[in-house]
């Protein structure tokens, strides 16, 4: 017996083909209450391995490991029905070789039923990018500031910023494209290079800091709400959501110490004992 799901998700052809079109929407997401709330309004939700950041406090994106990208992607996909869901391949996942990228990606895919990957690098992932979507697994590049990369980078400022500078990138954006990839997140670089990048690949890209004229946009949902306690300077806050987390909180804890927490009577109509 066959079963069919009534609800049609989006895919990865579905966003190449938006090239051009109407703007995508992504956010990120890495829990199936916040899944669920940003599938009704976007069209990618990425498990991003920001993940280690704004859940595991760490400094960096470096510490994060396949099973924690693959139990938060997992929940991701039970939290949405609509949003094509991009799982980040995480560092040490997939640089080694294709092969390692293969069986990596390849869990991703199984374990959690998610549409596509990402991973971090242009003209040098550019090999690995065609292996996988050669073999059946849609890949979303990124390019720009790569911050898997901090330990060489050094830091995480803008990209290209001097005109000089922007060649590598602008080469990173074809290769990416040229490998395969379904689409590109172009992030942290300066705006007239994420705007030429956007007019001369054939693949959608996804700005970060980059420019308002790329295909679509990402932000990290916890940024623009307002509830990480450092954030890049480009990112606009929708919301400020702490004070409102802090404020009940506070509540809560108050009433629970003055005794003026209400018992279940209130519920199921009983009094408590004297
Ligand atoms: O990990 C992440 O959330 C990302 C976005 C910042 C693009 O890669």
């Amino acid at each position: 017996m066959s079963i069919q799901s009534t609800i049609k998700r989006k895919t990865a052809p579905d966003i190449r083909a938006r090239k051009g079109g109407d703007p995508i929407v992504m956010l990120t997401s890495y829990h199936a209450h916040t899944a669920s709330l940003v599938d009704r309004y976007c069209d990618v939700i990425l498990v991003g391995d920001s993940l280690g950041n704004v859940m595991h406090g760490f400094e960096t994106t470096v510490p994060v490991t396949l099973e924690m990208m693959i139990l938060q992607g997992h929940a991701v996909m039970r939290g949405s029905q609509h949003a094509l869901v991009v799982v980040d391949m995480p560092f040490g996942s997939y640089e080694a070789s294709k092969e390692q990228a293969f069986h990596s990606a390849a869990r991703i895919l199984k374990e959690t039923h998610c549409g596509a990957v990402k991973l971090e690098g242009g003209v040098r992932m550019a090999e690995t990018i065609a292996f996988l979507t050669e073999r059946g697994i849609p890949v979303m590049g990124h390019i720009g500031l790569t911050p898997q990369s901090i330990n060489t980078l050094g830091t995480f400022k803008a990209q290209g910023r001097e005109e000089g500078s922007w060649e590598p990138i602008e080469a990173d954006a074809r290769a990416v494209a040229d490998a395969g990839a379904f689409s590109v997140v172009v992030e942290a670089v300066a705006e007239p290079l994420g705007r030429k990048i956007t007019e001369t690949i054939a693949i959608p890209t996804i700005g970060i800091g980059a420019s308002a004229a790329c295909d679509g946009q990402v932000l990290v949902l916890e940024d623009m709400l307002g509830l990480s306690a450092r954030t890049p300077k480009f990112v606009k806050r929708y919301g400020e959501l702490g004070p409102g987390i802090e404020a009940a909180i506070k509540g809560y804890a108050e009433e629970v110490r003055s005794r003026a927490f209400p018992g279940p009577e209130h519920v199921y109509g009983m009094k408590a004992k004297a």
